[in-house]
């Protein structure tokens, strides 16, 4: 049985509003992204929210709200992908590339201080001391939330914004304890979350992305820069309500949603925990399926947590294979199974290496951590079949290429 990496859940209620949009004759961003913006909001407890063509604009334009300039520094997880830190660099300011955690890949706030005192020393690869870390945009990898009061006791003390990339990460939340309240993603006093609705993602719009804050004034401004630095009033001018004379108040971008991808986001939305809860019940079968196979180790359920479980990242204990993990990911392609890998840490790219001289040994974790990674398929329509097949597939590849000790 052949199993693919993902295959996304779309409903007779998605396409029935997709046609409905279409006979409205309003394509382009008009009531049903109003109505995705509310509800989004509703859902995460944050009380504003701006629909975006994609997750990165979303974080380019959250940057760019809160003032990114070329001087500065901003604190970035290596692992992650290419939109986390590519934001900082659009305006010329500096990604200052932080470790993660072996268990979780969730950025390490230890590596994060380390990285601000050497930052401080001018001790950074390719970084004059002169520059300052203005903010920090931590990644919620695969959608295990980050402790938020260490997130937020973190950017206090070090006086940053932060910015959080939640592409990952709805439906999810967390909470202190087990007698706490959960608190969604999306709802914290960070300055801006950003979600992506990318094809794969927990939820989908095709193309598309979400940004959430506290903060009316940002989410304005970066309302604003989504359609070409407008003045608000100019959103409504093709309506009867709107104004013909807008005003240019900034050289903004071309980043807003269209009412034909929130008609599928409108329907997602409210089917998001369903479809969450059956990620989960994957998740629950790789784990107990593969529970007591010594070559690999398994993605935590961590406590107090909601978990999206976008992502099911095994790794591979290489001391007790015969082979590496790019031998064992072919061969699992052999067996049928899709699989991708999250991710090559952005200093193990040329583009960071080559402008910045970052070093394998300056990011020890995620340089080690990577070559043990294979995300496994996980997604809301998967069945018992598909689950037995890539937890069998998995089985024999370790059992096949255990590595023998010799006497
Ligand atoms: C961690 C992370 N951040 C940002 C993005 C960018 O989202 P989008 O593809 O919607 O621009 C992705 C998408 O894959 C991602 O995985």
């Amino acid at each position: 049985m052949e199993v693919p990496f993902h295959r996304p859940e779309l409903g007779e209620e998605e396409i029935a509003e997709v046609v409905a949009t279409l006979r409205s004759g309003w394509l382009t961003t008009g009531p049903r992204v109003k109505r995705f913006e509310e509800a989004f909001a509703r859902a995460v407890e944050a009380p504003h929210a701006l629909a975006l063509s994609s997750g990165t604009a979303a974080l380019h334009l959250a940057t760019a709200a809160l003032g990114l300039d070329g001087e500065q520094a901003v604190l970035v997880p290596a692992m992650t992908f290419a939109a986390t830190a590519e934001v900082v660099r659009y305006p010329g300011a500096v990604p200052v590339l932080v470790d993660c955690e072996e268990e979780s890949l969730n950025l390490s706030f230890a590596d994060a201080e380390e990285k601000l005192t050497r930052l401080a020393a001018g001790d950074l690869p390719g970084i004059d001391g002169g520059r300052r870390a203005v903010g920090i945009i931590p990644v919620h990898v695969g959608g295990a939330l980050i402790d938020g009061d260490a997130l937020a006791g973190f950017a206090r003390r070090h006086g940053l914004w932060v910015v959080e990339d939640a592409a990952h990460a709805f439906p999810a939340a967390w909470r202190r304890g087990p007698q706490e309240p959960w608190l969604p993603c999306g709802g914290s006093p960070s300055a801006v979350t950003c979600f992506s609705f990318y094809a794969n993602k927990t939820i989908t719009t095709g193309e598309g992305g979400m940004a959430t804050s506290h903060d009316r004034e940002l989410i304005e401004r970066m309302r604003s820069l989504s359609l070409h630095g407008l003045s608000s009033d100019a959103w409504g001018r093709y309506a009867a309500a709107g104004s013909w004379d807008y005003r240019i108040l900034a050289p903004g971008y071309k980043y807003n949603l269209t009412d034909v991808a929130a008609a599928i986001g409108l329907h997602q939305l409210a089917r998001a925990e369903r479809l969450r809860r059956r990620r989960e019940a994957v998740a629950r079968g790789y784990r107990e399926r593969l529970a007591d196979v010594e070559e690999i180790e398994l993605p935590e359920a961590p406590e107090n947590r909601v978990h999206s479980w976008h992502l099911f990242p095994i790794k591979l204990r290489l001391e007790r294979l015969a082979i590496d993990r790019d031998a064992f990911a072919a061969d699992l392609r052999r067996q049928g199974i899709g699989f991708s890998v999250h991710w090559r840490p952005l200093h193990l790219h040329p583009y960071y290496r080559e402008t910045f001289g970052w070093r394998p040994e300056d990011l020890p974790v995620a340089t080690a951590v990577w070559r043990r990674l294979i995300s496994l398929p996980i997604f809301p329509a998967m069945g018992d079949g598909e689950i037995e097949a890539v937890t069998s597939a998995v089985r024999r590849l370790c059992t096949r290429h255990r590595r023998r000790t010799v006497v």
